[in-house]
């Protein structure tokens, strides 16, 4: 990893975890040699709070309201079709398929992502097109391929219910439901949606039988000689940019339709997060990756070698143990969701 990288991660850990817990190491050090698993295991403490912008903070009536909206299928033109069809608290906050279906039942072109630890995500979608939480919400419930259904339309179908109108006014005080008031109530209940602890985390915490042998040499090879914390880094296991690993193909060229200069944004997409990941497969943007194992070996390949590609990604040269080791190690990473309930829908 190279120095600037390596400050960006420190600073962003730093940012997250407990004041003065983290002591600045060596940035002449080279991550292959970087084999101290206690510092490595520093870097990867859970943050205790959720960041709420300023601009638009938490509110228990606004998250609750949110949350009445996200489960709600009123939110499609068909009233079939609501949020967690597609980001399904069971199937890992995503949707179990390799490209999201809408309303016109027929495969869009993106795999629906996860929703956990969306808080922490500065730029949102596979490209980053979207600037925040709030800009996210009307985009897929307007688009015909998608939820199908106009703005004016979900507004008069809101405001028909009292059970909703009573709940806006209880998130925002008097006066009639818009468009920002959904986006801020959907983004806030978005906010909340984290990952729980997992067996990874109990061992951070000290219980060295929380993982087992193999997956702690999974985590020697994550930080080393596989190098996946060049872009998976963390507490959530992503440094939130966007790169191209050489798994899209032809016109899907990801961030670079945003960038059609820039030579390595081509075929770039969002870093996931890796929590929980086990439990969300097909894996990548376009659900090309049907297992972890697989994923592994895409990495073993090094992707596809062009101008694009990441200088993180070449080939790995992983024995067939080391890549059952990457894998344990990544199931480490699931915890035991906490239960959601879907509330009573208000009619
Ligand atoms: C038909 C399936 C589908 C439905 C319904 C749906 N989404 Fe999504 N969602 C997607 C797909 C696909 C993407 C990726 C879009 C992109 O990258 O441009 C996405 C992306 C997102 C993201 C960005 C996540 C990230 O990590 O970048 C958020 C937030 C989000 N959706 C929230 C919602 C909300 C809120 C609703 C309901 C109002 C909703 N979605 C309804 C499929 C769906
Ligand atoms: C150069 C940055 C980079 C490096 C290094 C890297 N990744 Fe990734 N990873 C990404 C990006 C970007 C994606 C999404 C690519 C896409 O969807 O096209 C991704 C996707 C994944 C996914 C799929 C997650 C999902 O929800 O679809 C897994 C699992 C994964 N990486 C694990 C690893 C492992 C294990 C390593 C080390 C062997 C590694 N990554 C190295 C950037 C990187």
């Amino acid at each position: 990893m190279r120095s600037t990288q390596r400050a960006t991660v420190r600073r962003t850990v730093a940012l997250l975890g407990a004041a003065g817990l983290l002591l600045v190491t060596s940035s002449a050090m080279l991550a292959t040699e970087h084999t101290d698993r206690a510092e490595w295991q520093a870097k990867y403490r859970r943050p205790t709070e959720i960041p709420f912008p300023n601009s638009d903070p938490y509110s228990e009536p606004k998250a609750r309201l949110g949350r009445m909206m996200f489960f709600d299928p009123i939110l499609s033109g068909s009233r079939v079709r609501s949020c967690a069809t597609c980001h399904n608290p069971s199937l890992s906050w995503s949707d179990g398929l390799p490209r999201a279906v809408g309303e016109h039942q027929q495969a869009l072109s993106l795999r629906s992502p996860t929703l956990l630890n969306v808080a922490w995500v500065p730029k949102l979608g596979w490209t980053g097109h979207f600037r925040n939480l709030e800009s996210v919400a009307m985009g897929p419930i307007t688009a015909p391929s998608n939820m199908n259904i106009s703005e004016a339309e979900l507004v008069r179908r809101l405001t028909a219910i009292p059970g909703y109108v009573d709940a806006f006014e209880a998130a925002f005080g008097e006066g009639p439901i818009n468009r920002k008031k959904i986006e801020s109530a959907l983004a806030t209940y978005e906010r909340t949606i984290v990952s729980a602890n997992a067996p990874f985390d109990h061992w951070l915490a000290g219980d060295e039988n929380a993982i087992t042998d193999a997956a702690k040499r999974g985590f020697d090879l994550f930080n080393g000689k596989a190098n996946c914390v060049a872009c998976h880094s963390g507490w959530a296991f992503t440094d939130s940019s966007f790169h191209d690993i050489g798994v899209a193909k032809g016109n899907d060229i990801g961030r670079g339709t945003i960038f059609p200069t820039s030579v390595k944004l081509k075929y770039a997409f969002k870093t996931p997060t890796l929590r929980d990941v086990a439990r969300r497969a097909p894996y990548m943007h376009d659900g090309s990756e049907p297992t972890l194992e697989a994923v592994i070996d895409l990495y073993n390949r090094g992707g596809v070698d062009r101008p694009s590609r990441a200088e993180d990604i070449r080939p790995l040269h992983l024995t067939d143990a080391e890549k059952a080791d990457l894998v344990a190690f990544l199931k480490t990473l699931t915890g035991v969701p906490e239960p959601v309930t879907i509330p009573p829908l208000p009619r």
